[in-house]
C-alpha cells in the first residue's frame, strides 16, 4: 500500500508557498508518496470536498506564482474554533480530536505544515498528540527562530524597498516627508533591510523604541543640508518610547492577533505638528504579501519542500525544517517557535544603517 502525506498552508499568505507545495508534491511523489492537499489549513480534514489529490500534473508552473493553491486562513486553530450554536451563539471549541481522527481514518503517515509561529505552534501540538507532522516555516516576517530565513521575506522586503525608491522623486519634487508604513509584526527585519536598500533617512523597528525628538533632529538637519525632503520607514510594531504599539483591535473572530497598523500615520502626523513640514504617510500593507517569489525565495522554498520529504522519508517528526547556512537542518518544532527572532542590534546591518547616517529613533 501507498503511504499517503498531507501538505497544508496556515497563517497569512507569503510568496513561495506554491514552490513549496510544488517541491514536496513532485518529490514525494518521486519516492512512492501519495500526496494530498488540504484547503485552508485543516480544511481537508473537517470536510472531504476540501480534500486534493496532488499529482506531479497539478502542480505543473504553479512555483512561480504568489499565494496558495490550497487557500490559507488565520483563523482557523483547530484547538479554539469559533462555532455557531443553533442559538446563534459563538463558542470556542477544541475540534482537534476529530481531526487526529480523521487524518488517522484517511491513512495519512505525515503532514506537513507549511506556516509561522502560530501554524506551527497548532502543529506542534498535533504531533503532541500522535500526528507526524514535519514544519516548513512560512512567514515574511523573518521572524521565526532556528532558521536563517523562512521564504516570503526576500520578496516582501524587494517590495518594499521598490516602493521606497519610487517615493523619492515624489518626496524631493515637493520637499515632503513620506513616511512608509511596512509589515513585521513584532520584528523589524522588513523594515531595516528594505529601508537600508531604499536609501530612507530614518528606519524605525519595534526591538528600538522611537523618540520623536531624534527623528525630527535627523529631517532638520537633512534641511541644514540643503535636503529638504526625508523617507521615514517605520515597521507596523514601532511604538514610541513613551507609547504603545497602534493596532487596529482583534479583528475576525478566531485571529489570535490583533491587527496591526497605523503608526506610519501617526508619525506622519507628529512630524508636521513639531516641523511644519508638509508629510504624507503610506501603508503598503498586502502588497508585500502579493506577487510572484524572488527567485531566492523560490529556491529557498524548493529546498524546503525537498528537505521537509527528505525528512519524511526519515522519520522525523515534530521537528521544524531550518536553514542553517550552507544546509538544510531539523529542529525541534518547539525549539523554533519559543520565542520569535528580533534583529540583533549588534548585527553589521544596524552597524551599516547607523555608520551610512540612517537614524534608527533612538
Ligand atoms: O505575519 C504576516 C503578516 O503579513 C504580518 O506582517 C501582518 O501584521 C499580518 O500578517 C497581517 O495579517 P492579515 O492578513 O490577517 O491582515
Amino acid at each position: 500500500m501507498q503511504k499517503k502525506l498531507l501538505i497544508s498552508t496556515g497563517g497569512g499568505d507569503a510568496p513561495g508557498l506554491n514552490a513549496v507545495i510544488f517541491a514536496v508534491v513532485n518529490s514525494a511523489t518521486r519516492k512512492g508518496w501519495e500526496v494530498y492537499g488540504s484547503r485552508s489549513g485543516y480544511g481537508g480534514l473537517i470536510d472531504r470536498d476540501d480534500l486534493m489529490r496532488l499529482m506531479p500534473e497539478d502542480v505543473e508552473g504553479i512555483l512561480s506564482q504568489g499565494g496558495t493553491i490550497l487557500g490559507s486562513t488565520n483563523k482557523g486553530n483547530p484547538f479554539a474554533k469559533p462555532v455557531e450554536n443553533l442559538a446563534g451563539e459563538v463558542q470556542i471549541v477544541d475540534i482537534s480530536d476529530k481531526i487526529l481522527a480523521n487524518f488517522n481514518r484517511m491513512g495519512f503517515s505525515c503532514h506537513v505544515a507549511v506556516g509561522g509561529d502560530g501554524s506551527l505552534e497548532i502543529a506542534h501540538r498535533f504531533a503532541q498528540k500522535g500526528m507526524p507532522v514535519i514544519g516548513v516555516p512560512k512567514t515574511i516576517d523573518n521572524d521565526l527562530e532556528a532558521t536563517d530565513r523562512t521564504f516570503g521575506f526576500d520578496t516582501a522586503v524587494s517590495t518594499a524597498t521598490d516602493a521606497i525608491d519610487k517615493l523619492h522623486s515624489t518626496a524631493k519634487s515637493h520637499d515632503r516627508v513620506m513616511v512608509v508604513e511596512v509589515m513585521g509584526r513584532d520584528s523589524g527585519w522588513i523594515a531595516l533591510y528594505s529601508g537600508i536598500s531604499g536609501g530612507a533617512d530614518v528606519i524605525l523597528v519595534p526591538e528600538i523604541p522611537f523618540k520623536l525628538d531624534s527623528i525630527c533632529a535627523k529631517i532638520s538637519d537633512n534641511e541644514l543640508h540643503g535636503k529638504h525632503y526625508s523617507i521615514v520607514v517605520v515597521a507596523e510594531g514601532a511604538r514610541a518610547e513613551d507609547g504603545e504599539v497602534i493596532n487596529k483591535g482583534q479583528g475576525e473572530l478566531g485571529r489570535s492577533e490583533v491587527v496591526l497598523g497605523g503608526v506610519g500615520e501617526w508619525v506622519a502626523n507628529q512630524i508636521h505638528q513639531r516641523l511644519g513640514k508638509d508629510t504624507r504617510s503610506l501603508v503598503l500593507g498586502h502588497l508585500q504579501r502579493g506577487g510572484s517569489p524572488t527567485t531566492f525565495d523560490r529556491l529557498l522554498a524548493l529546498r524546503f519542500g525537498a528537505a521537509a520529504v527528505r525528512m519524511a522519508e526519515a522519520g522525523i517528526f515534530d521537528h521544524m525544517v531550518a536553514w542553517v547556512p550552507p544546509t538544510m537542518t531539523a529542529v525541534p518544532i518547539a525549539e523554533a517557535i519559543r520565542r520569535r527572532k528580533k534583529i540583533d542590534l549588534e548585527s553589521d546591518k544596524v552597524l551599516t544603517a547607523r555608520d551610512i547616517g540612517i537614524c534608527l529613533g533612538d
